[in-house]
């Protein structure tokens, strides 16, 4: 009866945020304990993937109430992909469910991403990471007027210039890899698109629909841009480690970064929480990085700033310090005290910081660092 095309997993975990582990879609089922993992679960209730499997696989989808249970129903139906080595399983997707809906966050495109006919005369041009010219028609028809210019700025073999050349469009792409600009032209040449101008004959005819543009339409270039606000090369080389030198204000101590945030952060009752503005005793306070360290958040003072300890407890490495103060204002959190005077310790944290680096050498700055002040 059915004969859909499997596009691809979607892996139905939502993330854990302020989830009870005694909620039902955080309990652990056939072994997946997503909420160790910080996850739950998210099976789809309602919406139109429900109504899709209730009318092709399992009558009653929609009444089933238990989230387990509904684990249980698709499991049954063989809806659930059970990967041999990956942490979760995913829930089967069907592109034929998509038929007449509009797009959203994820395309079920039936050639898939990778899925294209590899033969001889085919659109595959052996670049590792080429996507097929059908998903990017889609995207550019859906998201560029028949006027517009798309610009890809990392267009490895050329699949977004080609595609928006069949479309019609103006187009701009670039990479780091010097057989782009040939790819382009030899794609377009295999696509019937252009021709070089040396081969340009009288019998050739533009295809039905299409402007037979020729190698000279294309321009290329290899030299970096200039910057428009200081006129220096954009990009004078591409390299990518640079070894920056360490400023002696950055190699200041722990517990000398701890003195001048005290400093920063104290008020005549004791010093304030950047996270939560409670003002506590000095000793409640603990030295964290404003941008996280998983981010490539750096150590030195200007990223760093004092937290009282039940806030950094909340704030795990992954979380930033925005992403806490926005779910501690939740209603169900809600243990924000005082945002104002949070804005205040981190505005005052932020000025001292950069008073350190740009006035380093001074005796101010020296004692401040030492504790003295
Ligand atoms: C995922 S591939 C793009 C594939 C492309 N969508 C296609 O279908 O062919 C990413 C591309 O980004 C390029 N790239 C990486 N870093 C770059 C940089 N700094 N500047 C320009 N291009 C870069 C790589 O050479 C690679 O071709
Ligand atoms: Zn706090």
């Amino acid at each position: 009866m059915f004969a859909g095309v499997l596009a691809c997993q979607y892996f139905f975990l939502a993330p854990r945020h302020n989830s009870s582990p005694d909620s039902p879609s955080a309990k652990p089922w056939r072994g997946y304990d997503v909420y160790a993992k910080g996850r739950v679960w998210s099976v789809p209730k309602t919406g139109h993937y429900a109504k899709y499997i209730e009318d092709t696989f399992i009558s009653g989808y929609r009444s089933i109430e238990g989230i387990h249970d509904r684990l249980d129903a698709l499991d049954a139906a063989g809806l659930i992909h059970h990967p041999k080595r990956g942490v979760w399983p995913g829930l089967k997707r069907y592109a034929a469910s998509d038929r007449g809906q509009p797009p959203q966050n994820l395309i079920l495109e039936p050639t898939g991403f990778t899925n294209y006919n590899k033969g001889r005369g085919s659109e595959y041009c052996g670049y590792p990471t080429q996507k097929p010219l059908a998903i990017y028609e889609r995207m550019i028809a859906a998201s560029c007027p028949p006027d517009g210019i798309v610009l890809d700025p990392f267009c490895g073999c050329a699949t977004t210039p080609i595609a928006a050349e069949r479309l019609g469009r103006q187009w701009v792409g670039m990479d780091i890899w010097d057989k782009a600009h040939e790819t382009v032209l030899d794609r377009l040449r295999k696509e019937q698109l252009a021709v070089p101008e040396s081969e340009l004959g009288d019998h050739e005819t533009p295809q039905e629909g299409r402007h037979l543009i020729t190698f000279g339409d294309v321009t290329y270039s290899r030299t970096p841009p200039e910057r428009t606000d200081n006129n220096e090369v954009a990009a004078p080389s591409f390299r990518l480690k640079m070894q920056r030198p360490i400023e002696p204000w950055q190699k200041i101590t722990h517990k000398q970064i701890v003195s001048v945030l005290l400093k920063a952060q104290e008020t005549t009752e004791g010093v304030i929480c950047a996270g939560c503005g409670r003002v506590l005793e000095k000793e409640f306070m603990e030295l964290d990085h404003i941008t996280p360290k998983s981010d490539r958040g750096e150590n030195h003072i200007i990223n760093r700033i004092l937290l009282c300890r039940p806030f950094n407890g909340r704030k795990r490495d992954n979380l930033t310090m925005r992403g806490l103060v926005r779910e501690n204002k939740k209603k169900d959190v809600n243990w924000m005290r005082n945002e104002q005077l949070a804005k205040i310790a981190q505005s005052s944290a932020e000025a001292y910081a950069y008073r350190v680096r740009d006035e380093f050498r001074t005796p101010e700055i020296q004692a401040l660092i030492q504790g003295l002040r």
